[in-house]
């Protein structure tokens, strides 16, 4: 029974959906932390394919309490139509979904402002953003203008909203895009909060509740990774939220001792969607591979993921920060069919070798990766149910990154499946 955080280790769409899945079949509660629906969590179970935004991945196990805690941005009309959607989807989470009260909101105008500005930034400068309006919506908050799910509840909430539109109407102008119309929106939102309501409530006693309970397992569901992190991560091409293990006390409301265990969650390889450095992206037939055979096209807008080799330097930074104490080493069999797999263990940069992740973004971008060569082992990993069961170079494959990032592999993923999932005794 412990309270475990998972977070991605690298730029986001590691496999955390997958993983949380699979944990969750021995978990009480699952709990979204920071973030909103800029993530994209996929699940498969069976034949049937779920991509998760804003509702945690223990939905889909029937009896698991599901928290959408206050550190989240949470897009109203996102969240019901998500909600709807598993509903008729035959998933009940009637009486176990508790949406904070302290969650902040995105408005229409979040979403307007983030596409407006994008629009505005030159080439080279763009974040390439989720546009689901994350970064204007944490920006009000810190602003103290935002508004909470908690102001759902009150009288004068219609009048809070219509004011709100009308003062970001004026922005809006200022940026070129077209004004909001706050009759038609007030009312849209009316119906959306109408659904929402049962949802929320204050959900820091009760989780504060279940992490003290030593029955309890709870899981705290990171989302985006640590290399998009606010504060750690490839600032400004970041998100706008703490990804990373710190992010749980402050986006749940638990005290930090609390965390008995983190789970990093990386792939074999890299990926990135949006702007910024990225050391080992691959523009050649090896990038394309890793795109075709991992189906890397994001779970939220589409894009074409960019692809490179496992970035050791990336890794051990992010066990780091994160207090990392084990891997979820995911998508090995994506490697299935490369003769030579390169691991980049240090960069280069001005003539000097580069042990960590500058916080220059300037010179993270001139930093060139040192690499090791690894003999890929040409066969089919995806049959494996133990360790012992994979090829002897993917076994050797995974030593050496435990070896690399000091930090050991307890779950190795080999399929998008559940029953493909190997676990090792740590
Ligand atoms: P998340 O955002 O971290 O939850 O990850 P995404 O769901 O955005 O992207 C991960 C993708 O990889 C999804 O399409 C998963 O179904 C898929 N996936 C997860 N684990 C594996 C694996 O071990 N092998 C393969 N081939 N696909 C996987
Ligand atoms: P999951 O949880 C991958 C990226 C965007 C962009 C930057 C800022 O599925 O791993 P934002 O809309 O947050 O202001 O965009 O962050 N980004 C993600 N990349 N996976 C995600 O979530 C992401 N959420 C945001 O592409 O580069
Ligand atoms: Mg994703």
């Amino acid at each position: 029974m412990a309270n475990t955080v998972l977070i991605g280790a690298q730029w986001g769409d590691e496999g955390k959906g997958k993983v949380i899945d699979v944990l969750t079949a021995k978990a009480d509660w699952v709990v979204r932390y920071q973030g909103g629906n800029n993530a994209g969590h996929t699940v498969e179970i069976g034949d049937q394919k779920y991509v998760l935004h804003l509702a945690p991945s223990g939905i889909l196990r029937p009896g698991v309490k599901c928290v959408i805690g206050n550190g989240l941005v949470v897009d109203p009309i996102g969240l019901a139509d998500e909600l709807q959607d598993l509903e008729k989807r035959g998933i009940d989470f009637r009486g176990r979904l508790f949406v904070s009260d302290r969650a902040h909101l995105v408005i229409q105008y979040h979403k307007e402002l983030d596409g407006a500005k994008e629009a505005k930034l030159a080439t080279g400068k763009k974040i390439g953003t989720t546009k689901r309006g994350i970064g204007p919506a944490y920006a009000d908050k810190a602003d103290r203008t935002g508004l909470r799910m908690g102001d759902v509840l009150e009288a004068d909430f219609e009048a809070m909203l219509r004011e709100r539109i009308e003062a970001k109407n004026a922005l809006l102008k200022v940026l070129g895009a077209a004004p909001l119309d706050a009759d038609s929106l007030v009312a849209k939102y009316r119906t959306t909060f109408d659904y929402l309501k049962p949802f929320i409530c204050d959900t820091v006693p009760m989780l504060n509740a279940a992490v003290r309970n030593p029955k309890a397992d709870v899981i705290f569901e990171g989302a985006q990774g640590v290399m998009l992190d606010i504060d750690f991560g490839t600032y400004p091409f970041v998100t706008s939220s703490s990804t990373g293990a710190g992010g749980v006390a402050t986006g749940a409301g638990i005290p930090p001792h609390r965390i008995d265990d983190v789970i990093g969650i990386v792939k074999a390889y890299t990926t990135r969607v949006g702007e910024g450095p990225f050391p080992t992206e691959l523009l050649d037939n090896d990038g394309e591979t890793l795109r075709k055979v991992g189906h890397e096209f994001g779970a939220t807008t589409g894009r074409p993921r960019r692809c490179g080799w496992f970035d050791a330097v990336v890794a051990r930074y992010s066990a780091m920060i994160g207090g990392i104490d084990r891997w979820a080493l995911m998508k090995m069999d994506v490697l299935d069919g490369f003769e030579t797999i390169k691991v980049c263990v240090a960069y280069e940069c001005d003539g000097e070798r580069v042990e960590t992740v500058p916080a220059s973004i300037s010179k993270l971008s001139r930093c060139k990766p040192v690499y090791e060569e690894f003999k890929g082992w040409n066969c089919s990993t995806r049959e494996a149910t133990t360790f012992e069961e994979l090829p002897k170079q993917a076994q050797k494959y995974v030593r050496w990154l435990e070896k690399l990032t000091g930090v050991p592999v307890s779950i190795l993923s080999v399929g998008p499946k559940r029953s493909s999932t190997i676990e090792l005794v740590i």
